[in-house]
């Protein structure tokens, strides 16, 4: 009786070590996955206006809203992998501290700066995107010696690169120069490789402008082409950049034309979402190339 009842209390022990084990494994690996989630760094799409943020917003699963003076973030996931979709506002300043309370706040794997843009290229038509294999600010310039009289020139007026030196830009010789900013080469493949999915227009690599201009003169528009290659402007990509780059954060500019002087392409707001489409499509691919 005594040997019974010991054999069946080892059975039982037995059975609890074995129960509790199999409880700590699950644990565990629950554990890893959650810790797993947590040491995935979010991939950042930014968008200046509602129309550019809020459609691919509403893509994302499992989304929480916060806010950050005017910056709205939309934190979710694509694909299980946890993407922030910023809406910036419009502009250089919004974008550069948009993007610098995200680096802080998210420690993001990558940047996406996207939107509508002005065509500078005659090649381009509303719905073609421009990928930006570079990205600088057209907006930062310095002027000619000209005494009171002598009037304005502003074809004269040359870039300037705030960034190329810690001095006065305005007497550094090595400061006329426009600065470009490289898209990331693993945002650019990725993009590259979706390419085809794109049916509204035609996707090329090209030079995006950025400055608080709007620029309606097509000489104007021709000379930014000419002196610095640009495809397109906005208003945004280069402040995204050059924070980016301050912090080393893959970055990549994104931008479809919404509207070009310079074949008489007439303004469409439908390519804001037309570009979110295409944007989700490069996410995609970047998550299962890069970040997973
Ligand atoms: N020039 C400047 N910005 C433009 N945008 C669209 N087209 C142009 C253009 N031709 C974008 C800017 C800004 C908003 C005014 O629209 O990036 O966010």
């Amino acid at each position: 009786m005594k040997n019974k009842m010991l054999k069946t209390g080892t059975l039982l022990t037995i059975g609890m070590v074995l129960l509790l084990s199999v409880l700590a494994g699950c644990n565990s690996a629950s554990k890893k996955e959650a810790g797993n989630k947590q040491n995935q760094k979010p991939i950042i799409v930014q968008g200046p206006m509602p129309i550019e943020a809020q459609k691919f917003a509403k893509k994302l699963e499992n989304v929480k809203e916060e806010k950050s003076g005017n910056f709205v973030f939309y934190k979710g996931t694509v694909d299980n992998y946890p993407v922030i979709v910023v809406k910036t506002g419009k502009g250089m300043e919004n974008t550069a501290a948009a993007t610098a309370i995200a680096i802080e706040k998210y420690h993001p794997k990558a940047i996406i700066n996207q939107g509508t843009s002005g065509g500078h290229d005659e090649n381009l038509n509303v719905f073609d995107i421009v990928l930006g294999k570079r990205t600088t600010n057209i907006g930062s310039l310095k002027t000619e010696d000209k005494k009171e009289g002598e009037g304005m020139d502003p074809t004269a007026w040359k870039p300037m690169d705030l960034m190329a030196s810690e001095g006065s830009a305005g007497e550094d010789p090595d400061a006329e120069k426009a600065r470009y900013y490289e898209g990331d080469k693993k945002l650019l493949a990725a993009a590259n490789a979706v390419k085809d999915t794109y049916k509204k227009g035609k996707v090329v690599e090209g030079t995006i402008g950025s400055a608080d201009t709007w620029n309606n003169e097509v000489d104007r528009i021709k000379w930014f082409h000419t002196k610095y290659g640009t495809s397109v402007e906005e208003m945004e990509g280069a402040a995204a950049a050059q924070i980016a780059g301050s912090y080393d954060v893959p970055f990549l500019g994104i931008r479809v034309l919404s509207n070009n002087k310079v074949n008489n392409g007439k303004y469409n707001p439908n390519t804001a979402a037309a570009c979110q489409d295409y944007v989700y499509e490069v996410i995609k691919r970047y998550i299962s190339a890069n970040a997973k």
